[in-house]
């Protein structure tokens, strides 16, 4: 299942996304049903999408103008690791060696081919060895936020 979700700009983008994955009839879940233009903030989307995300332990697509805002509000959960992604590589790199869990897309930018990207990363799969340890630094260093102990401490 993909969990997606928009803030007002990224409405007829996440749209689309749901059309596109709806006809490859890969289950999609949309969180966010504003229909207002203009009165939903990013900061409370990322935090719907994510919260889902970890719920159904899955991966997600997060939308706001640039794609920057909600992937900064997404990165401050505990177990999400968001990526803004503006192409293919991106996309199936930070899938396979970030194992990022939230695709975050601008709706104000041109992004060519967008849904093959959103392929890219749905498809890859995170190639784990020595990304896994990588991966295990970063929960490291956010467990370090709750329990006090500086992450740079043991460097
Ligand atoms: C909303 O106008 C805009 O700030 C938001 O969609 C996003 O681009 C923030 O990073």
């Amino acid at each position: 299942m993909i969990i997606i979700g928009s803030d007002h700009t990224g409405i007829e983008l996440k749209k689309k996304i749901v059309s596109y994955l709806v006809e490859k009839e890969i289950a999609v879940k949309d969180v966010t049903n504003f229909k207002d233009q203009s009165g939903d903030d990013y900061p409370d989307i990322a935090y719907i999408v994510c919260s889902n995300v970890k719920k159904y332990n899955c991966l997600g697509i997060a939308i706001c103008g640039t794609g920057i805002g909600i992937s900064i509000a997404c990165n401050k959960i505990n177990g999400i690791r968001a990526a803004v992604c503006t192409d293919k590589y991106m996309a199936k790199m930070t899938r396979q060696d970030n194992d990022a869990n939230v695709l975050c897309l601008g709706s104000r930018l041109e992004i060519k081919n967008v849904f093959e990207l959103i392929d890219e990363f749905i498809n890859t799969e995170f190639a784990g060895g020595r990304h896994q340890r990588r991966v295990d630094k970063i929960t490291k260093i956010e467990m370090s936020q709750k329990d006090g102990v500086e992450y740079g401490d043991s460097l």
